[in-house]
């Protein structure tokens, strides 16, 4: 089962009896290799609670659509659309097929479903005469004739006493159809990003000093891997361009190349200079000592002085070369004056959009976790996203800047 190994599963619960064997299908997906977000509806809460998909899948579940917290006005189920690799609704009861066959957008499972941009398999649950009647039936193949993948229900023996067709398929069964469906919609590179080149650029730079010793910062890398591996998820083929960081290449990242200094990131940066996006978040050393040793420096009790010259703005470079439709996107990170000094930034640099980090201010900034951005454009807006886990700050940059054009 290791096709499922590094798959975002979104699985929708919505309320019959048979949402305890939700649980069981957490399991299995795990167990696999997969990453499971459970979205369940008001009335799967009755029949299993949120705690134990929650407690099983490792991820925090979700209800309804509005935050729980009153942060910012970003949506979740946009972030949790584009995180998705297939969103399996299971079990699926009447209901829910007719709401998803309509439209209707009145939970977290519904507005996922409407706004996701993967594929959709639906494993219904139900009694067999709700099951069999003409508008269940008719609901189920209007998904079908959308493209979504209906399962057939199970026979057997059912919660009403009633024997027939309406048991939720067996939970190996369903793992068995989503893996279908992710080969049926593989290879990746479809998706709004289809046929645009993405480069990325991420981590730090390091400036030698001597052979053991060098200029850096404390970027990780966490948030241009996040970036790169969304738009890959979205069709982009994404080259990611890394300082030095203990990340593995993303899932669907087309070629990675690494580098350790402003003018080695500058160097491979250029050889991607005609994509159709580039996304600079690269934390680059603004300065480099003017000459490094090509020996140790040793210490002779004494302090010492060190000259240091300014690195190529890379950006910059970029945004003077750049060519009639391209993107460009930077970050700025910023300790005070942040709107004005990124705005600066956007305008020097010739940015479309320049993403703004406030170090200091609570969940945003270095290291794994969370972040916190202002996404500033060229045409005046202003975007304020709240604190979010950086998978998901980088949906939403995607969402705002590369998808909107
Ligand atoms: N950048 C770059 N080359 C550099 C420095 C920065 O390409 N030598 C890019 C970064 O990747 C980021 C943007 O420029 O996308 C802004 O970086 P930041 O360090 O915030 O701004 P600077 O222009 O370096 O200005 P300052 O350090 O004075 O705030």
């Amino acid at each position: 089962m290791t096709a499922l190994r590094g798959k975002h599963i979104v699985l929708g619960v919505s309320g019959g009896i048979a949402a305890y064997k939700a649980a069981e299908l957490v399991r299995l997906y795990k167990k696999a290799g997969a990453r499971v977000r459970v979205l369940m509806t008001e009335h799967a809460l009755r029949f299993v609670t949120p705690l134990t998909l929650g407690t099983l899948s490792e991820e925090e579940v979700h209800t309804g659509i509005f935050p729980t917290n009153e942060e910012g006005s970003w949506t979740r189920h946009v972030g949790l659309g584009l995180w998705a690799d297939v969103m399996v609704v299971a079990p699926a009861t009447a209901q829910t097929i007719a709401k998803l066959a309509d439209g209707t957008c009145d939970s977290m499972l519904t507005a996922v479903a409407l706004s996701r941009r993967c594929p959709l398999l639906v494993c219904p649950a139900m009694d067999h005469d709700m099951y069999e009647h003409p508008a269940t039936q008719a609901n189920m193949e209007t998904l079908r004739s959308r493209g979504d993948i209906v399962m057939d229900a199970a026979h057997g023996e059912l919660a009403s006493g009633l024997v027939g067709k309406g048991r939720l398929p067996e939970p190996p069964a369903i793992v068995d159809a989503t893996l279908r469906v992710l080969e049926d919609s593989a290879p990746r590179r479809h998706g709004p990003l289809a046929g645009k080149t993405v480069t990325v650029t991420a981590g730090p730079t390091r400036e030698p000093i001597d052979p053991v010793r060098y200029i850096s910062n404390r970027s990780s890398g966490t948030m241009g891997f996040a970036l790169a591996e969304t738009a890959a998820r979205l069709g982009a083929e994404v080259t990611l361009i890394s300082g030095p960081v203990t990340l593995s290449t993303p899932d669907g990242v087309e070629r990675r190349i690494d580098v350790e200094t402003t003018a080695e990131m500058h160097e491979a940066v250029l050889t991607r200079s005609a994509d159709d996006i580039i996304v600079m978040v690269a934390a680059v050393a603004d300065f480099a000592p003017a000459a490094a040793s090509t020996r140790k420096i040793k210490k002779d009790g004494q302090g010492r002085a060190l000259e240091l010259v300014p690195t190529v703005d890379i950006l910059a470079d970029l945004g003077a070369r750049r060519r009639e439709g391209q993107q460009l996107i930077g970050f700025a990170l910023e300790t005070n004056d942040g709107l004005e000094n990124a705005r600066g930034k956007l305008t020097r640099k010739n940015l479309d959009w320049i993403v703004l980090n406030v170090l200091g201010e609570d969940g945003a900034g270095f290291g794994p976790g969370t972040n916190k951005v202002t996404l500033l454009g060229a045409d005046g807006s202003t975007i304020s996203l709240p604190v979010l886990p950086k998978a998901d700050v980088a949906a939403a940059i995607v969402h705002h800047t590369l998808l909107q054009s």
